[in-house]
């Protein structure tokens, strides 16, 4: 039900515009990320919202318009070790932090997402 879901209860659209906002500024300032991102992080920024909005229970606005997410298969082409998951983590840690993100769902959205980054990994650090 959607009026039970974390998405309403941390805020919504708009508390997702902020954290995803917040999360790329930290992405695109990152040694280990920014390398493998695009330049420009606004279509990469509008799809994330669309798919956080899905994932925290709202509508499904990231399948209607791209399909199933299948997202390891979406991230092969991205060279991701354990070093750019951790990255990944942190600055959504950060992100969270710096938008005030209900504690209450804080630390279980955290945890959802440390999953889904690990399951990204594909391939081993280079030096470590
Ligand atoms: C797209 C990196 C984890 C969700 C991307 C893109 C990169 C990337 C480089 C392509 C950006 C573009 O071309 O616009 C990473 C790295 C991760 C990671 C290094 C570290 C583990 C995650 C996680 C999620 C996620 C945990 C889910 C919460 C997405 C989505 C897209 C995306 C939804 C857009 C896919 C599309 O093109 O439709 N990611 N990602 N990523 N990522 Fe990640």
């Amino acid at each position: 039900d959607i009026m039970n879901s974390p998405f309403t209860a941390i805020g919504g659209a708009e508390m997702i515009d902020e954290l995803v906002n917040a999360f790329y500024k930290r992405v695109a300032k990152h040694p280990d990320l920014a390398p493998i991102f695009p330049d420009d992080l606004t279509e990469t920024a509008r799809k994330q919202k669309q798919f956080l909005t899905q994932f925290l229970g709202g509508p499904a606005l990231y399948s209607e318009e791209h399909g199933h997410p299948m997202l390891r298969a979406r991230h092969l082409k991205f060279p991701i070790g354990p070093r750019q998951a951790k990255a990944w983590l942190s600055c959504m840690h950060e992100a969270m932090e710096e938008v005030s993100l209900d504690p209450d769902y804080r630390e279980g959205i955290f945890r959802r997402l440390t999953l889904t980054a690990h399951h990204m990994v594909n391939l081993e650090d280079e030096n470590s």
